[in-house]
């Protein structure tokens, strides 16, 4: 097996890239978060979503200040968390820089409003707990309010790529 180290990122000797790439060695999930801002359906693709704790339910995600999206997920008292599946990898495009949004999906309305997209592998209906620090992203943790799910394989995120899991 190849152990050698390819790079190495500091702090002191900052190359974003490094961090960035480092930090893709982690396979995610991809999920969609929605939440209603000013009467209107808001959604992103996040791949920063963690179980928390179970008693009390909470999950976490965070979002970046620099998104354009960013004052509605903060001013947001509730959001949905939607987990994708294999299939669903649609639905990741359509809520990233230029996506359709929400365009021909069907929708239902979950706690406060928040628009829910019908369908996706699992889906967590939160309530804002608490909004953290996190540097150049806000951390948002939600109170799970309802939690659903479907069988089926999960969409993965790993290294700037969409893929599968094998077991
Ligand atoms: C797989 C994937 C995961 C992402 N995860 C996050 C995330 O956790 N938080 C975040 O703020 N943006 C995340 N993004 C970026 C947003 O989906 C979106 O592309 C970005 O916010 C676009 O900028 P805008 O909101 O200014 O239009 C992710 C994008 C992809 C493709």
């Amino acid at each position: 097996m190849d152990v050698a180290v390819q790079a190495e990122f500091r702090p002191e000797n900052a190359e974003p890239r490094l961090l960035r790439d480092a930090l893709g060695r982690f396979a995610t999930g991809v999920t969609v978060v929605t939440c209603l801002s000013d009467g209107q359906p808001v959604g992103i693709t996040a791949n920063s979503f963690a179980s928390v704790s179970l008693d009390p339910a909470l999950v976490l995600w965070s979002i970046a200040r620099s998104s354009s999206r960013f004052a509605a997920f903060a001013g947001a008292q509730n959001f949905a968390i939607h987990v994708l599946g294999a299939d669903e990898r649609d639905l990741a495009a359509r809520f990233t820089r230029g996506g359709a949004g929400f365009d021909g999906l069907a929708l239902s309305t979950g706690a406060g409003g928040t628009p829910l997209i019908e369908g996706t592998l699992a889906r967590f209906d939160c309530a804002l707990h608490q909004s953290l620090d996190g540097g150049d992203h806000v951390i948002l943790l939600g109170r799970v309010l309802s939690a659903s799910y479907r069988a089926g394989a999960p969409l993965v995120f790993s290294q700037g790529h969409f893929g599968g899991f094998a077991v």
